[in-house]
C-alpha cells in the first residue's frame, strides 16, 4: 500500500489535493479506499482525506516506525485466542525478539489475576509484544510499568487526556480503567496490552469501572495511529533502559502516578494494611509512605493494592 500517498491526502487535512499534486496513482487511491481509508473524490478539487481505516493496518503502522527492538517485526491478525499466547508462540526464535502481535479481537483474551478480557472485535488495541530483555530488565514488575507509562504517555500525547496509573497495571482517567497490562514468562517474556479505543458503552456491570478514549473524548479515534505511537513509545523506554538502566523509567513512572503525593492506603501482602502519604515511588526499592507515626519503605513486590484516600 502507498502509505505516502496516505500520509499526504491526510496532512492536508480535510482540504482537497489536486489529482496531479498526488504522490501515487489512482489505482493506489483505489486500494487505500478498499483497505477501508475514507476519502472524498472531486471531479475537479481532487481528493480529501475523511477518515481512518475501521482496520489496523500493517502498513500504516510499519511505514518510517524507526524502532530498534519492539516491532522490528509486527503481525495484525483479525481473531486469535489470546494474542499473548501468540506471541508466547515465537519464542522459540530468539530473531523474534520485538515481534508485535496485534488483534481485532480475542476469543480467550486474558486479564490479571486469572480474569478474562474482552472487547468487541475491531473496537480496541490488543497487543503483545514478544522480549528476551536482558536480566536487568526481565522483572515483571518493571516490564508491567513499561507498559503502563507507555500506555498513559500515547494516550496524553494524542488525546490531551490525563491519564494516570494505578498501580501496578492499570491505566485510568477519571478513576476509570482505561487499559491494562498483563506480563508472562515463558521461553521468552511477554509484554500484552489491552486499551479500550472506540467503545461506545460498556454494559451495566463495567460502566463505573472501565471507559474508552471513544466515551472520553466523545469521537472514535484511529487505533493504527494509536499502535503505532504505542511500539515507538514501548521502544523509546525500552532502549533507554538498555543503555541507562531501570532506573530510567522512574521518572516517567512517577509522573504519570495515580498515588504520588496522596493520601493512600496500602495493602501488602507481608505487612497488612498501612495508611499515609505517599512521598516516593521508585520501581526498584517501592513506595516511601510518611504515616502518622514515622517514615516506611515498602518493597514493590509486596503491594497488592493502592486505594488514594483524599
Ligand atoms: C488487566 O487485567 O488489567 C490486564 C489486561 C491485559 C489484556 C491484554 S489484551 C492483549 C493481551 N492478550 C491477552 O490475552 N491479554 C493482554
Amino acid at each position: 500500500m502507498n502509505i505516502a500517498l496516505f500520509r499526504q491526502i491526510r496532512a492536508a487535512d480535510g482540504a482537497f489535493v489536486p489529482l496531479n499534486q498526488l504522490v501515487g496513482s489512482l489505482a493506489e487511491i483505489d486500494e487505500l479506499a478498499a483497505f477501508g481509508f475514507v476519502f472524498e473524490r472531486h471531479p475537479i478539487h481532487g481528493l480529501a482525506y475523511r477518515g481512518p481505516s475501521p482496520r489496523l493496518c500493517p502498513d500504516q503502522i510499519e511505514f518510517e516506525l524507526g524502532t530498534n527492538v519492539v516491532g522490528r517485526r509486527i503481525a495484525v491478525w483479525n481473531r486469535v485466542g489470546s494474542t499473548n499466547d501468540l506471541a508466547a508462540k515465537a519464542a522459540g526464535s530468539r530473531a523474534n525478539d520485538g515481534l508485535v502481535i496485534l488483534a481485532e479481537t480475542q476469543s480467550s483474551g486474558r486479564g490479571s489475576r486469572g480474569r478474562t478480557w474482552s472487547s468487541p472485535s475491531g473496537s480496541s488495541i490488543l497487543i503483545s509484544v514478544l522480549l528476551f530483555p536482558p536480566k536487568s530488565l526481565d522483572d515483571l514488575g518493571w516490564l508491567t510499568a513499561l507498559g503502563a507509562v507507555a500506555v498513559a504517555e500515547v494516550v496524553a500525547d494524542q488525546t490531551g487526556l490525563d491519564p494516570r496509573i494505578k498501580w501496578p497495571n492499570d491505566v485510568r482517567v477519571d478513576g476509570k480503567k482505561l487499559a491494562g497490562v498483563l506480563v508472562e514468562r515463558g521461553l521468552g517474556t511477554v509484554l500484552g496490552i489491552g486499551l479500550n479505543v472506540n467503545i461506545a458503552e460498556f454494559p451495566d456491570e463495567l460502566r463505573d469501572l472501565a471507559t474508552s478514549l471513544e466515551i472520553l473524548l466523545g469521537r472514535p479515534l484511529d487505533r493504527t495511529e494509536i499502535a503505532r505511537s504505542l511500539i515507538q513509545r514501548l521502544d523509546f523506554h525500552h532502549a533507554r533502559a538498555l543503555l541507562h538502566g531501570p532506573e530510567s523509567l522512574d521518572e516517567s513512572y512517577r509522573a504519570r502516578s495515580e498515588h504520588l503525593g496522596h493520601r493512600v492506603e496500602v495493602f501488602t501482602s507481608a505487612s497488612g494494611q498501612l495508611s499515609g502519604n505517599l512521598v516516593g515511588l521508585d520501581l526498584r526499592s517501592g513506595l516511601t509512605l510518611e504515616t502518622d507515626a514515622d517514615r516506611v519503605l515498602v518493597a514493590g513486590r509486596e503491594v497488592v493494592s493502592i486505594v488514594n484516600r483524599d
